[in-house]
């Protein structure tokens, strides 16, 4: 098999570069860590020869190898054959992929009943840890599949059913999942929107689903601060109603914690108490069986205009593939104990906190609060109270408990911890060798996972009883997954080579289309190298045949982990009457990845002020939610442009990091003296 890295040999001895797990990783100039033996004796994949045999068969035969894991599904219908049909060629036609079609299954159903079928019922399913010290909750399989039905036929007393959408707008609540497999178990489409955005975005998103209900809580603590969720829904329906978009039900769960219900604003006919009636309903509801290929959930993400795009994922291909991909890649056994930091508001919540963990039978936590909360021990406190084994965070994580000094961490014992993981952009390798060698004591390989919200799973991610983890690198593709670099024009590269990561077949858990703009679908990834899937990042391949993601290449930011398009923040800022022009770039931030710079241009007459520079990043926050508050505000009396108007932003990074002595060429510039105006402002 050509992509197995060919260099390695599964013996440390042989490389001086290398350490095995168990072994501090002093130097910066190890290369390889290694599993431990007895780390990969127990896993399910043992060794990179085993690994190269499942790999073969899934890349030489996908409709056998995804065949065979998904019979350990429950199907009320098998699928029809061929077992999957696809077309990544624009140039062929129609994009289109589809799984396991024909097939009949509920995804609820897996998570939940099929687990408590096999004796899994009184397994914890959820452990959920509140904001505030001392506030927690457990259910059982059974218990969680009993308040799921409740909300499920609550949401089918009011006409939900299959194929509407849901809009969920909750903080990480046990009341979060339930509603997601609420929605499942009927058929509905939901749409998580993450609790951070601003009623704006909202709006915006239940504008383009029409979703039937709205369900939300009263408000939430996150570590010293209360969000007074409901109010801005109450502005989210709004601004949608005078959008056309009349939302008849928000359902409304107190969260007694954060707020008394009678200081709850409320709309007569319209908000219902979620405990006033869904503890009303019975506790056992029929499952809605659905093609693999209808629709599981939305998920907005952002791209490169201002507007969201509806990343659709459908049933049957999501299911196999998340529950496979957190098996393999987390070495996951009945007996762990797992924890993912991420918000169900975001694509990692979706597969990694919800789908993945429950279809696997999983005890899962889900933690409501701030991770530094009340101090920076908060994440080990925890991990020491349940006993957790597999802890899977981001790298802005790290980064801002590893400023915070040892102590708190080396002050809490973690020896339950056996399996580590990062996500949501290139984890630097201090960062990586920090959470290596004192969060897991020199003895947990890390799972760097690669992946999208478009992806919906794991792509490109260390087996970590199976090959040695780089720091830094996610090391080889999963199963099924063929990564392909190319060059500007589009060439395959081979070997040792840096450009632009594509995929050039399809997995299961593919997304099919964005919501109601295929054509958006096909122009942003599958048009610019045409025959493949574009995935929107760089990527270097080193001589071992290890891919390192080297961060977005088009006008996308990463803030924390975050996805942020540079235009929608653009649009929030000159939608300020003071504000006539907006170029925002990204920039390197210690603990966030990179931050947000914006360069803005006032309206005539107008100047600066501290007073102005807020009031530019609150409408900011108004617009898009917290998370996207610009770091940066430089004053730009103009922006460097092309002579056709263009806005040249290669040179604005380059001002915006400082890195004056590579402008490059600004002689195309229309006006040239724009640049030395704005470095002369850069200290303003
Ligand atoms: C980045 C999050 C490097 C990448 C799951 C991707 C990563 C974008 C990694 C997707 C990683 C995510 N290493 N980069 N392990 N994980 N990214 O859709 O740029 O929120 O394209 O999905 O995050 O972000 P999204």
């Amino acid at each position: 098999m050509k992509l197995i890295p060919p260099c390695i040999e599964f013996n440390s001895s042989a490389n001086n570069n290398s350490i095995v797990l168990g072994e501090a990783l002093a130097s910066e100039e190890v290369n390889f860590v290694f599993p431990s033996q007895e780390f990969s004796k127990q896993a399910h994949v043992s060794s990179i020869q085993k690994y190269a045999e499942m790999y073969g068969r899934s890349v030489e035969d996908p409709a056998g190898f995804w065949s065979d894991i998904a019979s350990e599904f429950y199907w009320k219908q098998k699928w029809g054959q061929p077992v999957y049909t696809d077309n990544l060629d624009i140039r062929n036609g129609k994009i289109d992929i589809q799984w396991f079609k024909g097939g009949k299954t509920n995804i609820c159903y897996n998570c939940l009943d099929r687990n408590i079928d096999t004796g899994n019922g009184d397994k914890v399913a959820i452990l959920w840890e509140g904001n505030d010290l001392g506030r927690d909750a457990t259910l059982t399989y059974t218990q969680l599949l009993a308040r799921v039905c409740q909300l499920a036929n609550y949401l089918k007393s009011i006409g939900v059913g299959k194929g509407d959408a849901v809009i969920i707008y909750l903080p990480m609540l046990m009341e979060l999942p339930i509603a997601m497999l609420a929605c499942a178990r009927i058929g509905a489409i939901h749409s998580v929107v993450f609790a951070g955005f601003s009623a704006e975005s909202l709006a915006q998103r239940i504008v383009d689903c029409k979703p039937k209900i709205v369900i939300t809580c009263s408000a939430v603590k996150r570590g010293a601060k209360t969000i007074f969720l409901k109010d801005i829904v109450d502005d989210a329906l709004t601004q949608s109603a005078q959008n056309s978009v009349k939302i008849d039900v928000c359902l409304t769960f107190e969260n007694e914690s954060a707020l008394q219900k009678q200081m709850t604003k409320w709309v007569e006919g319209r908000d219902i108490w979620w405990q006033d009636v869904v503890p009303k309903y019975p506790v056992t509801c029929d499952v809605e069986w659905v093609d693999a290929e209808d629709p599981l959930f939305l998920l907005y993400t952002s791209g490169s205009t201002g507007k969201p795009k509806g990343v659709l994922h459908t049933t049957g291909g999501y299911m196999v593939y998340t529950a496979t991909t957190f098996k393999y890649a987390f070495d996951y056994k009945p007996k762990d104990i797992y924890w993912c930091t991420a918000d169900c508001g975001w694509i990692t919540g979706h597969s990694y906190v919800t789908y993945g963990p429950l279809l696997n039978g999983a005890t899962n936590v889900v933690f409501e609060g701030a991770p530094n909360f009340p101090d920076a021990g908060r994440c080990w406190d925890i991990v020491d109270k349940y006993k957790i084994s597999i802890f899977y965070t981001a790298p802005t994580l790290v980064r801002s408990l590893m400023r915070e000094g040892d102590e708190h961490v080396t002050r809490y014992s973690r020896k339950s911890l056996r399996v580590l993981g990062s996500v949501g952009e290139p984890i630097n390798p201090s960062a990586w060798r920090w959470f290596f060698n004192v969060v897991g004591d020199g003895k947990c390989p890390i799972s760097d996972t690669w992946w999208q919200t478009e992806t919906g799973g794991f792509m490109i991610t260390p087996m970590p009883g199976a090959w040695p983890q780089k720091p830094g690198s996610a090391t080889l593709p999963l199963f099924g997954v063929q990564p392909v670099i190319v060059d500007e024009k589009g060439v395959e590269l081979e070997g040792e080579c840096s450009g632009y990561l594509c995929v050039k077949n399809s997995w299961p858990s593919a997304f099919r289309t964005l919501y109601g703009d295929h054509e958006r679908y096909e122009t942003t990834y599958f048009s610019a190298f045409p025959g493949y899937y574009f995935t929107g990042d760089g990527c270097n391949r080193d001589k071992d045949g290890y891919y390192w993601l080297t961060g977005r290449v088009d006008d996308v930011i990463n803030v924390s982990g975050h996805r942020i398009g540079t235009a929608e923040v653009e649009s929030a800022l000159v939608s300020h009457p003071q504000c006539v022009e907006a170029a925002v770039v990204g920039v390197e931030h210690d603990v966030k990845g990179q931050g947000i710079y914006a360069f803005v241009t006032l309206a005539e007459g107008v100047s600066y002020s501290e007073e102005l520079r807020k009031s530019l990043i609150k409408v900011v926050r108004d617009k898009i939610g917290g998370f996207a508050a610009p770091d940066k505000i430089h004053w730009a009396p103009g922006l460097p442009k092309t002579r056709s108007g263009k806005i040249m932003r290669r040179i604005l990074r380059k001002i915006a990091s400082n890195s004056l002595d590579e402008l490059g060429d600004t002689s195309t510039l229309a006006d040239p003296t724009v640049v030395d105006q704005l470095i002369a402002l850069a200290h303003s």
